[in-house]
Order: C-alpha cells, then structure tokens, then sequence
C-alpha cells in the first residue's frame, strides 16, 4: 500500500506531532511521516522526531527577508522529499495566500476550537468567557483566511463547572491527539473530497445522536 507522504510543520511542543507518530507506527495506517519542519530550533517536538527516526529540518524564519522567501524555502524542503500533505500542528507563522494556494486542498490544520467559533489565539479563555457549554478542536483545510477552510473533522468536549483556561486546555488537547490522526487517517485513505468549500467524507459512521451539557437528569 503506498502511504501519503505527509510532513508535519510545527514551531513548539508537538504534541500533536507525537499523536500522529503514534498513528503512522501502525503499518496499516495510510500516511506516513517523512518529515518535520520546525521554524524554530528550539522546538520541543524536533526530539519526538528524533526518537521516531524522522527526518527533520529546522528553518528559522528569521534567516529569510520576507514571508515569500521564508516560504519558499519551505515548498523546495517539502517537494525535494515528495511530500504529498503538510499537517501544521502549532506551526505559528501565518502563511500567504499564494503558498495556501500553492498546496491548495493538500494542507490541513488543527485549531484547539468548534470553528468557525473562536478562530485565532486564547480560544479557551474566549471559550470560557462566553460561557459556551462545549469548546473543542477542528482539522480543516488551510485556506488564506486564518482558521478557516472546509472542516475535516471536529471532536467535542463539555465545559464542566470549575474550569479554568488550563483545565479546558488539557481536555481539548486530548481530543485533538484522537481528532488528527482520524482526520489524518481519513485523508490517506482517499475518503475526504472537498466540494464547494464544504468536505464530503465518504463511508462515515454514525456520530452520536445528541450531547447535553448539563445532562438531562429527568432522562435517562
Ligand atoms: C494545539 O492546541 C493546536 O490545536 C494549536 O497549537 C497547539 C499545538 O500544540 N494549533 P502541540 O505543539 O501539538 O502540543
């Protein structure tokens, strides 16, 4: 089975990166990882690379006069190891609109909020300012609008009582390590087309029919 040859760009933690390795060790999975990008050297996620034997490179934007040469320097790396599908995951440099369209429906991004909701930064703390009784994550296509593009899949948490930014944080980041690597699995198995600027996914399941947040104690 060929794999889709996927890099992951990121500028942090990598957390997100260290669940979709997980993903790919399995041999049936249908993407691969040939590559990490970091922008930054100091990136905690470059050692999950490492340890996984991935190769990876740094590529400080800061070494690049402007946006167009920082990027480009960013599309010679991914095509001269073939890469298929770039996931940013925390990758922080905002990209224009001529890369976006130069990977037009094969860059996809994850965004710790139900979007469109909160797009941008400190979506938990907006989350909780609004008193929404449920925040989340969405893997969309990257498009030039910032946090916006056809939606691949979205995981849902509630906001319990007592939450602050950091506990909300922890419980929406263990719902993005489940959501990329299905959203990562959908895409290699050739399942997700976008129509309009909408996503069809085919042979989905069934999604849960309903959450309440309070639970309707009356009902079982
Ligand atoms: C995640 O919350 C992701 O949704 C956002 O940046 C954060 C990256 O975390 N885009 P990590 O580096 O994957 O741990």
């Amino acid at each position: 089975m060929a794999r889709l040859k996927t890099a992951v760009l990121i500028s942090g933690r990598g957390s997100n990166l260290e669940a979709l390795i997980r993903a790919c060790a399995d041999e049936d999975f249908p993407a691969e990882i040939a590559l990490v990008i970091s922008n930054r050297a100091d990136a905690g996620g470059l050692d999950h690379a490492a340890r996984a034997g991935i190769a990876s490179a740094v590529i400080p934007h800061r070494d690049y006069a402007n946006r167009e040469a920082f990027e480009a320097a960013l599309t010679k790396t991914l095509e001269a190891a073939g890469i298929e599908l770039i996931c940013l995951a925390g990758f922080m440099r905002l990209l224009t609109a001529g890369f976006v369209q130069h990977w037009r429906d094969r860059m996809i991004n994850i965004h710790p909020s139900l979007l469109p909701a909160f797009p941008g930064l400190d979506t938990h703390a907006r989350a909780l300012a609004e008193g929404v009784r449920f925040a989340g994550c969405t893997v969309h296509f990257v498009r030039a609008e910032m946090d916006h593009g056809p939606i691949i899949v979205q995981a849902a948490v509630p906001v319990l009582p007592g939450d602050d930014e950091h506990a909300l944080a922890a419980r929406v980041l263990s719902a993005e390590h489940r959501a990329y690597p299905l959203a990562l699995r959908l895409v290699g198995e050739g399942r997700v087309k976008v129509v309009g600027e909408r996503t069809e996914i085919s042979g989905m399941g069934d999604a849960p029919a309903m959450l309440l947040n309070p639970p309707d104690a009356t009902r079982a």
